[in-house]
């Protein structure tokens, strides 16, 4: 029996955007509200963390309204914030915290907890706030804030989320702020920056903020989430006949790297852009099923294509064990610090899946046109394994089950019934 995907898939609301506009908005003056806001339960970490520190938000399934405090109304906390899964809810408000004249503590889950928070200590040090951490470089934190002074910072690694803590510290800092990046990574922080009246100045790598002033209150609706869509943009290109389209997508160029890689190997795809919202180029993506994008000889993701298409690697791993050629990963060795150890994790379920893969320290080496049969996946609660191997078994025979289904809530929790949806079934 055949399977293929067909019609409109409406996407949530772009997670990485909903963090940051819940922030500014807590720190404008004036009534921000939100249509589409990410319904994932990493930006309830968000709200609830902003609410706890004494932010009016009400939220009316995804229409999200925030009475905006301004820069210097924040109050203390009454116990630690609690990220949950949320690498950018608790990196992102480190640096906001870090410019409060009161004490915070800020935690998350098991696997938050495991990953590395060095990499904003050392700035937010460095600007002048007091913080300490588990083992000096992890979660729980604790941030005794107060003024700040501006800073050059070079980021040690291609990392959106510490550029982003860096952007938001400097809101409190007397002076110029100015980061620069190692690699390109997505810029929704010095977007929505300038959406509330904060002026940013970005040359090719670095981005400079000047002694900023008051945040003016935002409305507008959220861009659907490119990395949401990326699983049924992967699923369309590898089930016979399929044909969708996923309308009101972000199309940041930050985040384009999927859509521009999988062009440039004859995927067919197609991309109308529309206005943008909130400096946020916003449009529609048609993907159709095409069989010799599929005979591609071996292709390659490496060097600074990497921090654009990070969050899309376990699908695309997928894809790569389905093209003729199969795929090679490079220079992606981020990948062991998030969500999961998604090096381990992609080559780990492949193999179980009866595909040929070898892990490398910084990435894997996928053998192509590999038959997959369908098996137990075990997910390590991470969502984008959870995602990428439902699709996996979409093409597999046989039968495949996820341990933790419930995970896919962090990003996307209607992920199950969209595809449901979206999916149909023939005989040829
Ligand atoms: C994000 C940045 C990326 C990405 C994450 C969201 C953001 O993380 O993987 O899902 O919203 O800034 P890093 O900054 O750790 O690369």
């Amino acid at each position: 029996m055949s399977r293929r995907l067909s019609g409109t898939l409406y996407m949530p609301g772009d997670k990485s955007i909903s963090h940051r506009y819940a922030m500014l908005a807590a720190l404008a003056e004036g009534v921000s509200t939100f249509e589409n806001f990410s319904d994932s339960e990493d930006c309830a970490a968000t709200r609830r963390c902003l609410a706890a520190l004494g932010v009016p938000i009400a939220q009316d399934q995804t229409r999200v309204v925030i009475k905006g405090c301004g820069r210097n109304g924040l109050r203390p906390a009454t116990a630690a914030l609690y990220a949950g899964n949320s690498g950018t809810t608790l990196r992102l408000l480190a640096g906001i915290l870090a410019g409060q004249r009161f004490e915070s503590a800020l935690t998350g889950d098991a696997s938050l907890q495991r990953r590395p928070m060095g990499r904003i200590i050392e700035p937010l040090r460095q600007m002048g706030a007091e913080i300490e951490a588990d083992g000096g470089n992890c979660a729980p934190l604790r941030i005794r804030g107060g003024p700040l002074k501006g800073i050059d910072y070079t980021l040690p690694v291609a990392s959106a989320q510490v550029k982003s803590c860096v952007l938001l510290a400097s809101l409190f800092a007397e002076g110029t702020t100015r980061v620069i990046e190692p690699a390109p990574t997505r810029d929704h922080t010095e977007r929505a920056l300038e959406s509330f009246g904060i002026e940013v100045a970005c040359r090719d790598r670095w981005v400079e903020v000047k002694r900023p002033a008051a945040l003016h209150a935002v409305q507008g609706r959220v861009p659907g989430d490119l990395s949401s869509a990326a699983f049924f943009m992967v699923a369309a290109l590898l089930l016979p006949g399929s044909d969708i389209t996923l309308p009101g997508l972000g199309l940041n160029p930050t985040r384009l790297g999927l859509v521009r890689w999988l062009q440039s190997h004859g995927a067919r795809i197609e991309v109308e852009t529309g206005a943008a919202v909130n400096g946020e180029p916003v449009g529609a993506i048609r993907v159709r099923y095409r069989r010799e994008f599929l005979e591609a000889d071996t292709l390659t993701i490496c060097g600074d294509h990497v921090p654009n298409v990070i969050d899309e690697i376990p699908i695309l791993a997928v894809l790569g064990s389905q093209l003729r050629g199969g795929l090679i990963i490079r220079d992606a060795a981020e990948l062991r610090v998030k969500e999961s150890d998604r090096i381990a994790r992609i080559v780990e379920n492949l193999q179980t899946m009866s595909a040929m893969v070898v892990e490398q320290p910084d990435g894997m080496i996928i053998s192509g046109a590999q038959a997959l049969h369908g098996a137990r996946i075990a997910t390590f609660g991470d969502h984008r394994i959870a995602m990428a191997f439902t699709i996996a078994g979409l093409v597999a025979q046989g039968v495949t089950s996820l341990d933790d289904p419930a995970c896919v809530r962090v990003s996307f929790p209607d992920f199950f019934t969209t595809l449901e949806h979206a999916l149909s079934f023939g005989n040829d």
